[in-house]
């Protein structure tokens, strides 16, 4: 995870990974943190006057804080945020919001994922946003998701699916849910369902594996009570940017 580079430079230092590795070192560290140079990798494709989405979670946190850096080098965007969390990050760094309505080109999508299968479908949501997300990415001219190399899988499905469903009946949507395949959790935010940024709950369904996913998208979209699922089918991404430990980054376009 880390990487030492010598040089003269003293102080305190503080790695991602949370320890302090020394004080008035003689040594300066850096990490190679995947997602970081994934999310900057991906900031490179926002330009001047763009409207650009902003994602949700770690990966996406880095990406907001370059485009704010960009912001404060002088080029101007807008930005409409896939959460509230994401808007208040980006209200930190200087970054112009934009509502939702004004908001009907956007230029740019960056947003990390959950996972991301050979054919480019993502699980997303794991951040409790996926509805914001899903309609960004939809409605975006190009959407670049960003992920360390521990996201890529073979099949979808390990990590469990994020549902999201109107409270009303919800006993009824689970037991609809179920019937697809999966076991059912209602996510908790601590000792009380978790509430997204929508006032609707998260169910994080477990399929282990996924065999048809635009099926299956279908199948959960379907269930009366659900409002979208975390299924994010490859026709709306553009490309995928990995980050690796060892300071790669690949790109794989469709
Ligand atoms: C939020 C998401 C996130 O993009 C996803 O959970 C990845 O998060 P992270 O970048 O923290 O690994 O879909 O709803």
């Amino acid at each position: 995870y880390i990487f030492c580079i010598l040089s003269k430079s003293e102080g305190l230092i503080f790695l991602n990974h949370a320890f302090i590795l020394s004080i008035h070192s003689p040594y300066f560290c850096t990490t190679m943190n995947a997602k970081q140079l994934a999310a900057e990798h991906a900031v490179q494709f926002v330009k001047d006057g763009m409207t650009s989405g902003l994602g949700t979670g770690s990966t996406s946190a880095f990406a907001i804080e370059a485009i704010g850096k960009k912001v404060r080098d002088g080029i101007s965007i807008k930005a409409v945020a896939s959460s509230v969390r994401s808007e208040d990050l980006a209200k930190e760094v200087g970054i112009k919001l934009i509502p939702f309505a004004e908001g009907e080109s956007i230029d740019i999508y960056i947003d990390g994922a959950d996972e991301v299968d050979k054919n480019h479908n993502l699980i997303k949501g794991g951040g409790a946003a996926l509805l914001r997300e899903k309609i960004l990415a939809f409605n975006s001219k190009q959407f670049l998701v960003i992920v360390d190399s521990s996201k890529i899988v073979e099949h979808l499905g390990k990590f469990p699916l994020p549902v999201e469903i109107v409270p009303f009946a919800m006993e009824l949507t689970l037991k609809q849910l179920q019937k697809t395949g999966c076991s059912t959790s209602v996510r908790m935010n601590n000792t009380t369902p978790l509430i997204t940024d929508n006032g609707n709950l998260i169910i994080d369904c477990d399929f282990k594996k996924i065999e048809e996913v635009e099926q299956l998208h279908q199948l959960i979209n379907n269930i009366p009570g659900v409002v979208e699922n975390g299924l994010f089918l490859n026709k709306i991404v553009k490309k995928v940017i990995v980050g690796y430990e060892n300071g790669e980054v690949k790109v794989l376009d469709k």
